[in-house]
């Protein structure tokens, strides 16, 4: 959580952070500040609210200076206003500090520090970086940055510079930190996107790794010099467009057609699946367990997958929030394959499973979004769902693109198991290309669903209901409403309901019931019978075949035909647009809800 970006160099350093803060916003948006050095002096502004505030503030500053720290942030530790805005400056004015991550153990350091003399304006735990850095200072920055950095304990990437040299140090520990190399300039910053504009040439630096920029940069780890390797990063950054959409949001929503055909050329050669970098016959025949772990939409997405998995390769699987995951007893071993889920391949919560998975011996999968990330670069085998840049906060092609590929890892690793016959892949991949065009028709029949969310955007609750997959498809939906419209928004697997929560249904209580599988239509039409007796007031999704529910429900999507397994993909698109068209008609800002980042850095 939070984002980086430092410079030193050639340049206007304001101008540079401020732009890579602009490509950071993900991270995080509830304030936003720099320090930059002009004549030796330090100067900082900082603002709460959104990156704009920062940049109105600093609108008319020239600040002639070619090195700086900036930093927008995602509030942990104190609220988010002026004061709590990082960078955070000692209380003796002499050294400025911008971090990322958490620092566990800043009350006792800040006790410390304290006692000998040292005062705190700010609630935050960055607080005591600074002070403890200008404790240990005489005369050598980074004499005094070895010195504080062992004292830290917790996760922190850390920009840092100082009123008395020409110096930019930074520090990477669990929170991802990049040093872009370029010609006399340097950049570092939590994300490759703020840095590719101005050089390709990139480290990915380690856990405890100290850079030191004078006129050239020095690597320190343990306080010995270490080398590591210059890498190339090939992405070509073009600054994200709404292209005529009113919100990101409803862009990447209306994007899914064209990513689910990009993955079907990246991954489907004729009738076969060919996923390139997956893992061979022998190595699936050697698993006996497969875990599925990540956080939020990708959680979600893991479990509709889940299903895959056991239909076809009929083979347990468990699926778990990786912040559970990671403090459980799992019994991982090398016969366990664990698959992460994760659009930024940067969530701290995941990123930790991988790394436990690891000592375990297990062999590790992720399916990711963004290249060069944490998790796409630590797994043993990585596949790229291909979605492009998402940037609204709440996720809608990524998920859909991550069920996509999650489900053919598990009908591609059926195969290898020898659960599956070639044509019964051969009929789901055929019915796969016809899935883009179909899902076109569900956008192309919006307005019933603006219509809904007209009736819903005053109401306080509301409850999403599915069996099987569909209580699957629930609990997105229900994400999605709560992530950005601020209603309360619960999932149930149908049956369940009467077992408490029916209590709340009352007169015009709205439930979206999503009925896809035949099978299990009479069971729904009963459910719906229940809350409808209660005064409920029901949309329903569902099919030609569960049309059923139409007739006991108030309003009814039904969507194109297909096979069980591609229907979460159609019932999310009308969810994505439910929560999409209610937020906007709340006036909310549909891409950037409160409270909320895109990625999660922090445990
Ligand atoms: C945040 C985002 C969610 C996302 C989750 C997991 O909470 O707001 O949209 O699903 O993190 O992120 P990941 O990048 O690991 O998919």
């Amino acid at each position: 959580m939070c984002g980086i970006v430092c410079y030193m160099g050639k340049r206007n350093a304001k101008e540079i952070i401020l732009e890579g803060l602009k490509s950071l916003e993900y991270r995080g948006y509830d304030s936003s500040g720099i320090s930059v050095l002009v004549n030796g002096k330090l100067k900082t502004y900082k603002k709460a609210g959104k990156l704009d505030e920062l940049n109105f503030l600093l609108k008319n500053k020239k600040l002639n200076s070619n090195i700086g720290i900036g930093h927008i942030r995602w509030a942990t530790h104190g609220k988010a206003d002026d004061i709590n805005a990082h960078p955070h400056v000692s209380y003796d004015g002499r050294i400025s500090v911008v971090h990322n991550g958490i620092i566990e153990n800043y009350s006792e350091l800040k006790k410390f520090l304290k006692e000998k003399g040292f005062e705190f304006k700010s609630s935050t735990d960055t607080e005591v970086v600074s002070n403890l850095i200008s404790y240990f200072y005489k005369d050598d920055l980074l004499d005094a940055v070895f010195k504080s950095v062992e004292l830290l304990k917790g996760s922190f990437a850390l920009g840092i510079i100082s009123n008395d040299e020409n110096r930019l140090i930074a520090v990477r520990n669990e929170s991802p930190l990049i040093l872009g190399i370029g010609e006399n300039e340097f950049i570092l910053s939590s994300d490759v996107s703020s840095i590719a504009h101005l050089t390709k040439n990139v480290i990915y630096l380690k856990n405890m790794d100290i850079v030191d920029i004078k006129k050239n940069y020095s690597i320190y780890n343990n306080r010995k010099k270490v080398e590591r390797e210059i890498e190339r990063i090939d992405i070509e950054l073009s600054s994200p467009s709404k292209e005529g959409y009113d919100f990101f949001m409803q862009k990447e929503i209306y994007e899914q057609p064209d990513v689910i055909r990009k993955n079907i050329k990246s991954y489907i050669n004729n009738f076969s699946i060919d996923l390139k970098n997956s893992f061979s016959k022998d190595e699936i025949k050697n698993f006996n367990k497969i875990y599925i772990v990540a956080c939020g939409s990708a959680y979600n997405a893991g479990v509709v997958s889940s299903y895959v998995f056991e239909k076809y390769a009929k083979i347990p699987v468990i699926c778990d929030i990786a912040s559970e995951f990671r403090y459980k007893i799992n019994f991982l071993d090398e016969k366990s394959l664990v698959i992460l889920i994760s659009q930024s391949g940067e969530t701290a919560d995941t990123l930790a499973v991988l790394r436990n998975a690891k000592k375990y011996n297990a062999k590790t999968l992720a399916i990711v979004n963004v290249y060069g990330s944490s998790i796409a670069r630590e797994a043993d085998k990585t596949l790229f769902i291909n979605a492009g840049n998402e940037i609204a906060v709440a996720s809608t092609k990524a998920y859909s693109a991550q069920i996509l590929i999650t489900e053919l890892f598990a009908l591609d690793f059926a195969y290898k198991f020898g659960k599956i016959e070639k044509k019964e892949i051969e009929n789901i991949l055929k019915e796969l290309k016809s899935i883009p065009e179909k899902i076109e028709i569900i956008l192309n029949k919006k307005s019933i669903i603006e219509d809904f969310s007209n009736i819903i955007k005053n109401k306080n609750h509301i409850f999403y209901l599915g069996r099987g997959l569909d209580y699957f498809s629930a609990k997105e939906g229900a994400l999605k409403l709560k992530e950005i419209s601020y209603i309360h928004a619960e999932s149930f697997p149908a049956g369940e309901l009467k077992h408490g929560t029916i209590a709340l249904i009352e007169k015009d209580t709205p439930i979206v019931a999503i009925s896809t599988d035949e099978k299990l239509t009479d069971k729904m039409v009963s459910n719906v019978e229940e809350v409808s007796a209660r005064g409920a007031f029901v949309f329903s999704i569902c099919t030609e075949k569960s049309k059923k529910i139409e007739e006991v429900s108030n309003m009814s999507f039904v969507l194109p035909k297909t096979i069980d397994i591609f229907y979460p993909i159609f019932s999310v698109i009308v969810e994505q647009l439910l929560a999409y068209y209610t937020s906007k008609n709340k006036g909310l800002d549909v891409d950037k809800p409160r409270n909320l980042a895109k990625s999660v850095t922090v445990e």
